[in-house]
C-alpha cells in the first residue's frame, strides 16, 4: 500500500541526517522538484497517498544526495539575490556572499551613465545577469574559460530577459576580448590554494572554478594587472579570507586612488573595491 507524503518525507529524511542539518526540508525540496509543486501544495496534501513512481524517483534523488552530492545539482535550481537561476553539474554553485559583490557594484554603476562592465569568470551568470537586471543602460562582456558555464549563463540571461545586454565570450581573462573604454571589471575568481582540502560536497564542483594557484590568489593578481593595463577605473573582486595582506603588498606596485576591503556574512575578509588613479 502506498505511503502518504508525510510518511515518505519522514522515511527518507533519515537517510540525510548525517549530511545535513535540515534533512526533512531537503526531502521536501527534492519531492517538490519532482512534483513541480510548491510547499503550500505539499502541506495541504500531506496526508494524501504518494504514487509509487514518485516515491521511486524521490528515493533515487535522496540516495544521490546522501553521497553529499549538492542538492542544487539535483534540482538544477539555485536562488541568488531573490531570483531563481538554472544550475548544472560542471558549473560553480552561486554562494550567498557573492550578493555583497553585486550590491557594491550596483552602488558605483548607478552613478555612471551607460556603464560598460567586464566580468571575468561568469560561471552560471548570476553576477552579470543581476547587474543587467539592476542597471537599465548597462552593457556587459562576460567571459569564462568553461564553455559549459558560458552556455548556462546565456540560458539564464534569456530566462531573465537580459541577453541583449550581455555578450558571452570564451576567454582566458581578457585575452580574447577588446575592452576599450570600460568602467568596471568585476570578478569572483577561483581563489583557493591548490593544496587546500575541500569539504566533501564542494568536491563535486569544477576545480577550475575553485583553485586559483599555489597561493590561491595568482589569478586575482593577473586580473588586477589586466584591469590596470586596460585602463579600467574600477575593479571589484571576491577573494580568500586570508589574502588581504598579500594583495595589499601586490597593490603597492600600482597607482591606486583607493581600495576598500569588505567582509562576508561570517565577518571574514571576502573582497575588495578598488579604484585606479
Ligand atoms: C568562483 S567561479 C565564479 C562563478 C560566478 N561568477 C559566481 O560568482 O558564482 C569562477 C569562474 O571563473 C572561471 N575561470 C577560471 N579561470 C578563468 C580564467 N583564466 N579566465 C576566465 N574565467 C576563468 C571558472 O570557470 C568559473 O566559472
Amino acid at each position: 500500500m502506498n505511503n502518504t507524503y508525510k510518511q515518505i518525507v519522514s522515511k527518507y529524511s533519515k537517510l540525510l541526517k548525517s549530511i545535513t542539518y535540515i534533512p526533512q526540508k531537503e526531502v521536501e525540496i527534492l519531492l517538490l522538484n519532482i512534483l513541480d509543486k510548491n510547499v503550500i501544495w505539499l502541506h495541504i496534501n500531506y496526508n494524501e497517498k504518494c504514487p509509487s513512481n514518485i516515491e521511486e524517483k524521490l528515493k533515487q534523488k535522496v540516495q544521490k544526495r546522501a553521497t553529499n552530492y549538492p542538492i542544487e545539482y539535483i534540482t538544477n535550481k539555485v536562488s541568488f539575490y531573490g531570483e531563481i537561476f538554472n544550475i548544472i553539474d560542471g558549473v560553480l554553485i552561486p554562494r550567498p556572499e557573492t550578493e555583497i559583490l553585486v550590491e557594491k557594484a550596483e552602488k558605483i554603476l548607478k552613478n555612471i551613465s551607460k556603464p560598460k562592465v567586464v566580468e571575468v569568470g561568469v560561471g552560471s551568470g548570476i553576477v552579470s545577469i543581476m547587474l543587467a537586471l539592476l542597471i537599465d543602460d548597462i552593457k556587459v562582456i562576460a567571459v569564462d574559460i568553461n564553455e559549459k558555464a558560458l552556455e548556462l549563463a546565456h540560458k539564464n540571461a534569456v530566462k531573465h530577459k537580459v541577453e541583449h545586454k550581455i555578450t558571452f565570450i570564451k576567454s582566458d581573462i581578457f585575452n580574447s576580448i577588446q575592452v576599450s573604454n570600460f568602467d568596471m571589471c568585476i570578478s569572483n575568481p577561483p581563489y583557493i590554494a591548490n593544496d587546500f582540502s575541500l569539504p566533501l560536497n564542494v568536491r563535486y564542483e569544477p576545480s577550475n572554478a575553485l583553485f586559483g594557484g599555489f597561493d590561491g590568489n595568482e589569478l586575482l593578481k593577473k586580473i588586477i594587472k589586466s584591469t590596470n593595463n586596460n585602463n579600467i577605473k574600477y575593479l571589484l573582486c571576491e577573494m580568500g579570507y586570508d589574502q588581504k595582506k598579500s594583495l595589499n603588498n601586490f597593490l603597492e606596485t600600482f597607482n591606486i586612488k583607493k581600495v576598500k576591503y569588505y567582509k562576508d556574512l561570517e565577518n571574514l575578509d571576502r573582497g575588495f573595491e578598488l579604484e585606479f588613479v
